[in-house]
């Protein structure tokens, strides 16, 4: 692949761009990252994104190199250089490398690592996932406690999704305490009447971007929306299940655990849910 990536200021072939080994993302997890789809060559939901990069930095004690101006520019060049219509934008900010590895963290003036780089995915709003459903086993919930903050620690996300795939489904729902957090990469949805329901905002769980949006567009379409956790056995009985993210938008989840929803047939809520956010996101995009 002839890509252009984006490291620390050059814009690279994708062969020629280098990090340290001393990178305190690849020695600690120490990094945050966004996720920003495109669609029509536009960026979807970008100031969510950026604002959450913000946050995510804040909870850390890492300084953020740029501001708004700054990563839309690079977004931007990265999406035409690279002549992306759908596709994702991957973007990820470490605490750079100090020159060797210590647990306590650099001075503040270390400049850290930008990498950004670009995902083609031809099809990404019109998925075969949207239309026939996703299938996802139950899993033990065993991430560390600060869910809330994009890190680039994935590892238990990774594990979950090879158990899923193990086990011939799609993705994981991950389960503390008897109730369901998020997916392995997105949040999670039951739907029972009228009534959504999902995780209610907190260290538990990634205040999803898409999630903001879906739940926004919801109640303006009069839809309810409950805040609150679920059961797996709840969502085994409910009408419908779906998860959002930035790479999935919303898509169904047609079966829990071995349990079939809705005859193991996408239901009609997340279809209009999915339809209205991207008539509406297309409309804003930048
Ligand atoms: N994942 N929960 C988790 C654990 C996630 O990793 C993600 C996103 C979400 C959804 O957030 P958003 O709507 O802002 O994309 C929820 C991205 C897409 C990823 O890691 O690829």
């Amino acid at each position: 692949m002839n890509r252009t990536v984006y490291v620390n200021g050059d814009y690279l072939p994708e062969e020629e761009a280098k990090v340290s080994i001393f990178d305190r993302a690849f020695l600690m997890g120490d990094g945050v990252y966004e996720v920003t789809s495109v669609l029509g060559g536009k960026l979807i939901d970008f100031d969510g994104h950026i604002a959450r990069l913000q946050r995510s930095c804040n909870e850390l004690d890492l300084t953020n190199p740029l501001d708004r101006e700054g990563w839309l520019h690079i977004h931007r060049e990265l999406v035409e250089r690279n002549a992306i219509d759908e596709g994702l934008i991957y973007l990820q900010l470490t605490r750079g490398a100090p020159g060797d590895r210590d647990f306590a963290f650099p001075p503040a003036s270390t400049p850290p690592t930008v990498v950004l780089f670009t995902q083609a995915k031809p099809g990404l709003a019109d998925s075969a996932q949207a239309k026939t459903g996703i299938r996802v086993i139950a899993i033990d919930d065993l991430r560390w406690g600060r869910r809330d903050i994009k890190t680039t620690q994935l590892l238990y996300p990774s594990m979950g999704k090879m158990m899923a795939v193990k086990a011939g489904c799609d993705d994981a729902w991950m389960v503390e305490d008897g109730f369901v957090t998020e997916g392995t990469s997105n949040n999670a949805y039951i739907v029972k009447g009228n009534r959504i329901v999902t995780r209610q905002l907190s260290s538990d769980i990634l205040h999803g971007i898409t999630r903001a949006a879906v739940l926004r567009f919801a109640r303006e379409a009069q839809m309810e929306v409950e805040e609150r956790p679920f059961t797996i056995a709840e969502a085994q009985a409910a009408d419908e299940a779906f998860i959002t993210s930035a790479s999935a938008f919303v898509t169904p989840v047609v079966e829990i655990d071995g349990t079939a929803l809705g005859g193991g047939k996408p239901g009609p809520v997340a279809a209009r849910l999915r339809e209205i956010y991207l008539d509406e996101m297309r409309k804003a995009a930048i």
